[in-house]
């Protein structure tokens, strides 16, 4: 898989993509990040990226004519599963969402700044709209950086233990259980007995009950998805 993210600052992500998982993932081949300056697909000697609202208002937004370019140059080289465009109106991002972005191809993140991108984008570009939640970042980068960081991570082979991600919150829509690890006592507090006792079904059976005690405590608008009730 191939992610090409569309930014005016892609210094903003270089390090996080640079690193931990995300740095083996791309390492080991499962997945490329590139990221793409767009002030380098302008045509004007200010490298502009954006202009006033027609009709007037508060705010720029960023022009059609640099970010088409950049799509085209990209869409010319390799086929996109999707064109996804970072925005706080868009369908909040979920691990559904994540599960299905890490099955596909290759993938363009177009990250929106000031008061966005100029509408026709999205008409003649963008394939889908994906917001992280219900509130304004500066920038689409950190969204961007969110969802790549949970797409790569389910893509077979980038994860150590490759079981370890179906474990996870959200995977059965039941939040993942408590986890320990050594000492088996911590300032006099100890562990569940269950888990020393080396009985895997009894341990999963324990795990299992305190994903429901936690997803009924914390999310109880979870268990209804959960076809368990
Ligand atoms: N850009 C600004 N805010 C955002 C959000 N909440 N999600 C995605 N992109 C954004």
């Amino acid at each position: 898989m191939r992610i090409d993210i569309i930014s005016v600052v892609p210094k903003l992500m270089e390090s996080f993509f640079g690193h931990s998982i995300l740095k083996r993932g791309q390492e080991a081949g499962h997945a490329e990040v590139v990221l793409h300056d767009l002030r380098d697909y302008t045509t004007t000697k200010s490298r502009q990226v954006d202009d006033y609202a027609f009709g007037g208002g508060a705010g720029m937004v960023m022009l059609a004519e640099p970010i088409a370019k950049c799509i085209r140059q990209l869409q010319s080289e390799r086929e996109y599963d999707e064109v996804i465009y970072m925005t706080p109106d868009g369908e909040t991002f979920n691990q559904q969402t994540a599960n299905s972005l890490s099955l596909g191809g290759n993938l363009i993140f177009l990250c929106g700044h000031y008061k966005g991108v100029d509408q026709r984008v999205r008409d003649m570009f963008i394939t889908k709209e994906i917001s992280i939640g219900d509130y304004v970042l500066s920038g689409g980068e950190l969204a961007a950086a969110v969802c790549a960081d949970a797409i790569i991570r389910l893509i077979p082979g980038v994860l150590n233990d490759e079981t370890s991600a179906l474990t996870d919150s959200f995977q059965d829509n039941l939040l993942a259980p408590p986890v320990y690890t050594r000492p088996a006592e911590f300032e006099g507090n100890k562990i569940p007995e269950v888990l020393l006792s080396g009985h895997e079904a009894k341990i999963n059976e324990w795990r299992f009950e305190q994903s429901i005690e936690r997803t009924k405590i914390r999310r109880p608008d979870l268990l209804g998805k959960t076809g368990l009730f």
